[in-house]
């Protein structure tokens, strides 16, 4: 089967950017990165992409002041000439209108770093330490037009530390954001996700026995 086609967008630093553009070096995986696209002329990601060979374009969403559609037809022209299948949202700073939203049902997916539907929006670590959760993590989800809802492909989650400053806290979280964006996006890929009753169903998945129990003896 050939490779789905991929657009990532970004607005900053790209790490998840870079992890799914690592993953889909190897020709075994399901996807191939075909472009890189920044809101945000000055983002830092959209240096590394190029670098790696992947072409990039900025749509610079300042061109177009209050008219959120305008941009989005613009973007949307980008990712249809270069016939993209799938787009992944990588810390990219915009809200999409339902129009846009609607060009890519079943189709985008977004990572948030927090354990959805826990902590939408953002600063999601400091909110979790000052909840007291002990248990936290990030979300693979398929964008829908509400903001950080919509079907979960992948979570992974993590313990909260007593002393966990909400830097430390995310630098751990990021470490599994970067495990789980190349495995949800595979599995779309691959044609593994199934949606039923506003689920996704994960064929040939397992699930690990584990229980992460904190705190811990
Ligand atoms: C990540 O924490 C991601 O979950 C959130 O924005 C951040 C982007 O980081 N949506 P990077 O640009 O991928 O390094």
């Amino acid at each position: 089967m050939s490779r789905r086609r991929a657009a990532i967008l970004i607005s900053g630093r790209g790490s998840n950017m870079a992890a799914l553009i690592t993953a889909a070096q190897d020709p075994a995986y399901p996807a191939e990165i075909a472009l890189v696209v920044s809101n945000r002329p000055d983002a830092t990601g959209l240096e590394l992409a190029g670098a790696s060979g992947i072409p990039t374009t900025v749509v610079d969403h300042t061109a177009y002041g209050r008219d959120r559609e305008a941009f989005e037809r613009a973007l949307q022209a980008e990712i249809a000439a270069r016939r993209i299948d799938i787009v992944c949202l990588a810390g990219f700073m915009r809200l999409f209108t339902p129009w846009f939203v609607g060009q890519w049902t079943g189709r985008m997916l977004n990572i948030h770093p927090a354990l959805l539907p826990s902590f939408k929006g953002l600063d999601t670590h400091r909110r979790a330490i000052e909840a007291g959760v002990k248990i936290h993590g990030a979300t693979v989800h398929l964008v829908v037009p509400e903001t950080d809802a919509g079907p979960i492909i992948a979570q992974a989650a993590i313990a909260v530390r007593d002393d966990d400053t909400a830097e430390v806290l995310a630098g751990r979280v990021l470490a599994l954001e970067h495990r789980i964006y190349p495995l949800a996006l595979a599995l779309l890929a691959a044609g593994r996700v199934r949606l039923v009753d506003g689920r996704c169903l994960i064929a040939g998945a397992g699930a690990p026995d584990e229980a992460l129990i904190v705190p811990g003896a």
